[in-house]
């Protein structure tokens, strides 16, 4: 084991020798022959206990110890003092910065026990620390693990195919298939609903990287401070409620794939830190003065047009140039109808497992329906709607009913999209019975607005908007 340092302390010389000569055998002995001296010692050395005189010239015994307290707050401090002086030092003893004070002259025996006993509690409040330590590491990785499998865990229940087998999805097959070899950037453009979270999964998860980690992020879903520090970590103290150094998941993703979704809402200052991992593979925690290296692999993905935000000025042209090495845009469903049958069974397969429902399959009419309609939710929305005709059916297959979007007629003149919002307002003012004020609320246009959509379309009904509005 080994051997511990104790440093002596006295002005006079043959007092220290002869202390020496008690210790030298079992310790590492330092001198010291005043409190200054002692103090350079201490910066210098690992000490364990201090033995000091409490009268020398300069700085008492107390003194020194009570400074020794902020070089090494774990160091046994034992004084050396005459019968006389120990009416002053009690009261440092009661505030416990001193061990134990031993009076001249003293047992050369007796102090040996004393001071072996003190290293004994010494060894303890060190080894307790270095437990703690190491118990606070342990929680520190176990944290960052937890964070790292409940972003995991979805990736895994929602890796299911991907389900396409039309003229446009097979374009972004095409697409796909160049580029999941590689660990270029990608960014995902389309609708919302239609694929780009399972596709940014299915192409890390068929990549070079698939056994690293993939960390998702909605951009849009965090404040501006709280989203930096998700991705870049933070140093503890950086504010507050920052209790110890956390890793953001750039660097638990490092060799892996970070997907940042809704990457438009990124605000200006994190599309800059995003452009330095971009350009120099760097960054810094927050709170935090030194970088760090990764190298992730980065999809993002947008339902919004990034050239218009660009010249909105919220988006960073350079930027856009960096995440847009490669594009794939995925058409929205109303243009892809043929893909619908084939969508409609996997969700039917999907839901009615979880369900376990019986229903297996549709009417025929369900399914020509189905294909008449523009779906603005793109596929979510089509889940959604199988979701509740499995849970409104009860036989085992999905019948013609009130949950299915209705009335898709295809009056002449008409342009597709017209045709789908045609159709969604009829659907509407049968929903809300007529109600302008709620149909034009859930289309998010004003009533004056629909009120012209009706006499445009040829739509018979719905009440006189208000003439104030
Ligand atoms: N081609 C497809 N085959 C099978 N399932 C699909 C397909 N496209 C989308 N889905 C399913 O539709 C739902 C919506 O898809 P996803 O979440 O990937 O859309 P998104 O484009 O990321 O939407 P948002 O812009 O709202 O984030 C998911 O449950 C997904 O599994
Ligand atoms: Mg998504």
């Amino acid at each position: 084991m080994k051997r511990h340092n104790l440093l002596l302390v006295d002005d006079e010389k043959d007092i220290l020798r002869t202390l020496g000569l008690t210790f030298e055998e079992d310790y590492e002995v330092f001198t010291a022959r005043s409190g200054m001296e002692a103090l350079g010692v201490l910066e210098r050395h690992d000490i364990a206990l201090i033995i000091a005189d409490q009268r020398m010239p300069e700085m008492t015994g107390v003194e020194l110890l009570q400074r020794s307290i902020t070089l090494n707050p774990h160091i046994i401090r034992i004084i050396l003092t005459g019968y006389t002086d120990t009416g002053d030092l009690i009261q440092a003893i009661n505030k416990g910065h001193i061990y134990q004070y031993i009076t001249k002259p003293w047992d050369r025996q007796e102090l040996r026990v004393v001071v072996k006993r003190a290293l004994e509690s010494y060894d303890l409040v060190i080894e307790n620390q270095r437990l703690f330590k190491e118990l606070e590491a342990a929680n520190d990785r176990l944290r960052d693990e937890n964070t790292l499998i409940r972003k995991e865990l979805n990736n895994d229940l929602q890796f299911a195919e991907i389900v396409g087998q039309g003229a446009a999805m097979r374009r972004v097959f095409d697409l796909v298939t160049k580029v999941i070899d590689t660990t270029i950037t990608v960014l995902l453009t389309g609708e919302t609903g239609t694929g780009k979270t399972l596709l940014a999964r299915y192409i890390h998860h068929h990549g070079p990287r698939k056994d690293k980690l993939f960390v998702e992020q909605n951009c849009g879903a965090l404040p501006e401070s709280l989203l930096e520090s998700e991705l870049f970590g933070h140093k503890r103290g950086a504010f507050t409620g920052a209790v110890q150094d956390q890793k953001g998941l750039f660097e638990a993703a490092d060799g892996g794939t970070v997907f940042l979704d809704e990457i438009s809402e990124m605000s200006p200052l994190l599309q800059v830190k995003l452009l330095q991992i971009l350009q120099e593979g760097r960054f810094r925690r927050v709170g935090d003065s030194t970088y760090r290296q990764v190298d992730v692999r980065i999809i993002s993905a947008t339902n919004k047009d990034l050239d218009a935000e660009i010249k909105k000025g919220h988006f960073r042209s350079d930027l856009y140039y960096r995440i847009n090495v490669f594009p794939i845009h995925i058409p929205p469903l109303r243009e892809r109808s043929e893909d619908i049958p084939l969508l409609a069974a996997h969700c039917l397969k999907k839901y009615s497992r979880r369900f376990r429902s019986p229903v297996a399959g549709f009417n025929e009419e369900v399914v020509s329906e189905l294909c008449r309609y523009g779906f603005p939710g793109n596929v979510r929305e089509l889940e959604n709607l199988i979701e509740r005709a499995i849970i409104l059916n009860s036989g085992d297959r999905i019948e013609m009913g009130d949950w299915l979007p209705r009335s898709r007629h295809n009056p002449v003149g008409l342009s597709r999209i017209e045709q789908v919002e045609r159709a969604e307002i009829v659907r509407l003012l049968e929903l809300h019975q007529g109600k302008l004020s709620l149909v034009a609320k859930e289309l998010g246009i004003s009533r004056t607005t629909l009120w012209r959509r009706l006499k445009d379309y040829g739509i018979q009904g719905g009440e006189e908007p208000d003439p104030l509005e």
